[in-house]
């Protein structure tokens, strides 16, 4: 990865980073970036996405996002072109407060220290597999003593992720975090809301809350961990709206803006969002 100005761009001073990284592969960045991004953004805090991922993952979500949705500002981090410069590429609108930074894996040490440079959270979702406990023993290492992400400062949030409850990987997963002081920030279940809510670009809090409580409960202590490390206000509240569009009949395609439009596109954003302003 070429790691000239990796994060370096155009922004309001107030920007906060929320970063998600684990250089093993699938184990669920892109779809805790997603769904913190539709979630800030729906709860009335204009957010940006910036997809680091060649794989684009979280930059098909936007696609599939509705445009009855609430904007989410999407920035290509991997387009390359010669017509501008990188830092224009990768500027974010002034009012935009938020940016949920999605990440590819197999990232290398030195990009973990410039990834999380400056960054308010950084997410660390892991599986609770032997595999990905082993892997993410590595990690632990690599950013507390590498890139010097001090426990203390508690910027570092573990999210255990596709959970069955009190399985033998998940208490794994757990021990394996109590050795390092390390919290466990949340887990989140292994649950077909999340593939549903990447098809049609939401978050699983604008998901009819009949249909996924359970999974929009597992958020709570998450969000309320961001809340503190951001001193951002951010308590959950219903962000399904059945009288726009639902959200789960949406088309895949049809109603959604045409691919790529968004992407470092700058829409106003609209419904709760503008209602309820940022309050950073
Ligand atoms: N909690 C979950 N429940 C069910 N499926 C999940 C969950 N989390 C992730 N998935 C699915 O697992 C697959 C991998 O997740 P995701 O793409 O978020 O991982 P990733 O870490 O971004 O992968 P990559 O390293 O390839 O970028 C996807 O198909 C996703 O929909
Ligand atoms: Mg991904």
């Amino acid at each position: 990865m070429n790691r000239t100005m990796l994060l370096s761009f155009p922004c309001h001073p107030d920007l906060k980073r929320i970063v998600v990284l684990n250089p093993k592969g699938g184990s669920g960045k892109s779809t805790l970036a997603t769904n913190l991004a539709g979630f800030l953004t729906s709860s009335g805090y204009p957010s940006a996405l910036m997809d680091f991922d060649p794989q684009g993952s979280a930059m098909r979500w936007l696609q599939n996002r509705p445009a009855a949705r609430p904007e989410v500002f999407g920035v290509n981090a991997c387009r390359r072109g010669n017509s501008m410069t990188r830092s224009f590429q990768l500027q974010i609108p002034q009012h935009i407060r938020y940016v949920v930074i999605d990440t590819p894996a197999a990232l290398q040490v030195q990009d973990l220290v410039e990834f999380t440079r400056g960054a308010h959270a950084i997410f660390v979702p892991v599986l609770p597999s032997d595999i990905d406990i082993h892997a993410a023993a590595r990690l632990m290492a690599d950013l507390l003593i590498v890139a010097k992400v001090s426990r203390r400062m508690g910027r570092l949030g573990v999210v255990a992720n596709r959970v069955r409850d009190n399985t033998l990987g998940y208490r794994k997963l757990k021990r394996f975090l109590d050795r390092l002081s390390i919290a466990m920030t949340g887990n989140l279940r292994d649950s077909q809301n999340y593939i549903h809510a990447a098809d049609q670009g939401i978050s699983i809090h604008e998901m009819q809350p009949s249909r996924a409580g359970k999974d929009i409960e597992s958020w709570k202590p998450i969000t309320a961990w961001l809340e503190a490390r951001l001193g951002t206000r951010l308590t959950p509240r219903d962000l399904y709206q059945p009288n726009s569009v639902s959200a789960d009949r949406c088309p895949r395609t049809s109603s959604l803006a045409p691919a790529g439009a968004r992407s470092g596109g700058v829409r106003p954003a609209s419904g709760p969002a503008r209602s309820s302003g940022p309050a950073a």
